[in-house]
């Protein structure tokens, strides 16, 4: 499809952070496109606020935005410590444009991004996507368990 561009931020993404920045370095209200498309995609990532999305993206190393023109279309991000431990979080597509390799676009560009890259061990929690993601390489681990804190609401 024309007219895609995939960015890979610096970590933290100040741009996007701070000024909104998409394709360009161009101011484009960024954040709140990120908000929205959360809130209409990622059924897990609703409702957080524009601070706490600052916050999130000031705590993650690896961040990938997909736009079409100045409309935010795709994102995912991930967690790394570099060398033992990468995570990624937050994986979306916006739903008229999935099906066409733009969520295959994003997670290439998280695993070959210079933060997650070469890192022995790379984790992502799924609800629906197991599929997607056994596509693209990973797959279920027998091995391990995932625990969960007691008490939380999420
Ligand atoms: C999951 C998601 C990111 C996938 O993005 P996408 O752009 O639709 O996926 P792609 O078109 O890149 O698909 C890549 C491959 O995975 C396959 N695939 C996509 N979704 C699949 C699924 N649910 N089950 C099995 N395979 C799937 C595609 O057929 C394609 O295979 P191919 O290359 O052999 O044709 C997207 O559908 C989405 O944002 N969903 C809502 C949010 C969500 O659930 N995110 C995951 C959170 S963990």
């Amino acid at each position: 499809m024309a007219g895609i561009r995939l960015i890979q931020h610096a970590p933290g993404a100040p741009g996007l952070r701070w000024l909104g920045l998409g394709p360009g370095f161009k101011p484009t209200r960024g954040l709140l496109k990120l908000q929205r498309l959360l809130n209409k995609h990622a059924f897990w990532a609703q409702g957080r606020s524009t601070a706490n999305l600052r916050k999130i993206l000031a705590g993650s190393n690896v961040i990938i935005s997909l736009w079409r023109g100045k409309r935010l279309v795709g994102f995912g991000r991930a967690t790394s410590d570099g060398i033992c431990r990468a995570v990624l979080w937050d994986i979306v597509v916006a739903g008229d444009l999935q099906g066409h390799g733009f969520g295959r676009q994003v997670i290439d560009a998280l695993l070959g991004a210079p933060g997650i890259r070469g890192v022995e061990r790379v984790y992502l929690m799924t609800t629906k996507s197991q599929g997607f993601y056994e596509q693209l390489g990973f797959e279920n681990s027998t091995s391990q368990q995932l625990l969960l804190l007691k008490h939380k609401n999420n």
